[in-house]
């Protein structure tokens, strides 16, 4: 392999530190303890691990974590009432509605319905505006990941082509903007990239994504990044986490495309531990921006 593993578990690990003196600090000249509010409608396996990791995770550095649960029949006044508790609730500074949802439920008009400083995703739309004018209130909790694993393995991005594949308005978009914008909040270094975001429509993709000097691959698809489009040298970040025979894959093809890149990400391991650590970073600024609101 002669690509650089990027360990995703060890930065997550040192940011995981420093939030836990910064949550110490924040509790002990503030006499208020960061809650985070996680809401999961019915039994999916993979949600349920997902929300388990958020609530221990939360609990490591200090964090109070809270779980409410909702039948998988249940409708969008029942969740839009719980958000609306929630939002009142002025000891939970963050909101959390775990996705996906049941299909009956309305997507946009549950997570429209939490409290923008409560927004923790960074998925409401005033938050979304806020941070494609350059002015973010949360980053979003994924992209941010992947912005802390290139700075904190010295991946600068300033002037580089940055490849996006996949344009989901949870990473592939909010990714772009955070990669093409002035500065970021690891400085400017850490952006200013010129970005091609590449979805199922593209023409000739390879051509795009060989360009690359980062490639990010966020599409959900197994295996969909092969070697034959990779830039040698190039930084891979793998956002794909996807469940096959083979146990879980990310959207990578790692062992050949590890051949070819200067840097890779591994699934599991790599982007994965980020989310939940910045999600922890957002529950810490929400619960410093509501001090003065409660
Ligand atoms: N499901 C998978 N990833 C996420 C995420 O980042 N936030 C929420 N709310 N649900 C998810």
């Amino acid at each position: 392999m002669a690509a650089q593993l990027i360990d995703g578990k060890a930065i997550a690990n040192e940011i995981r530190t420093e939030l836990t003196e910064q949550v110490a600090e924040f509790i002990e000249n503030n006499a208020v303890v960061p809650c985070l509010a996680a809401v999961l409608v019915g039994e999916d396996p993979a949600s349920e691990v997902y929300v388990r990791n958020k609530q221990r995770a939360c609990e490591r550095v200090g964090i109070e974590g809270r779980l409410h649960r909702l039948p998988a029949d249940a409708t969008d006044d029942d969740l839009l009432d719980i958000v609306a508790q929630l939002n009142q609730d002025n000891t939970v500074h963050g909101i959390l509605v775990q996705l996906p949802l049941p299909k009956q439920l309305s997507e946009t008009r549950i997570l429209d319905a939490i409290h923008p400083l409560k927004d923790v995703d960074a998925f409401h739309p005033e938050n979304v505006g806020l941070l494609s004018q350059g002015r973010p209130r949360y980053l979003p909790c994924t992209p941010h990941g992947v912005m802390q694993l290139l700075h904190r393995s010295g991946i600068e991005a300033t002037g580089k082509h940055a490849v996006i594949v996949g344009r989901s308005d949870i990473v592939g978009k909010p990714m772009a903007m955070l990669l093409a914008a002035r500065d970021s909040n690891c400085g400017p270094q850490a952006a200013n990239a010129t970005v091609t975001l590449c979805h199922s429509r593209s023409q000739d993709m390879a051509s795009l994504t060989r360009q690359a000097d980062i490639l990010v691959a966020a599409v959900g698809i197994a295996n969909f990044i092969q070697a034959d489009m990779v830039k040698p040298g190039a930084a891979v970040i793998d956002v794909g986490i996807n469940r096959t025979d083979e146990g879980l894959v990310g959207d990578v093809a790692f062992d050949p495309v590890s051949a070819v890149a200067g840097h890779i990400t591994p699934v599991p391991g790599g982007v994965g531990p980020l989310t939940v650590t910045m999600l922890l970073h957002n529950t810490l600024t929400a619960a410093g921006l509501q001090l003065h609101s409660a």
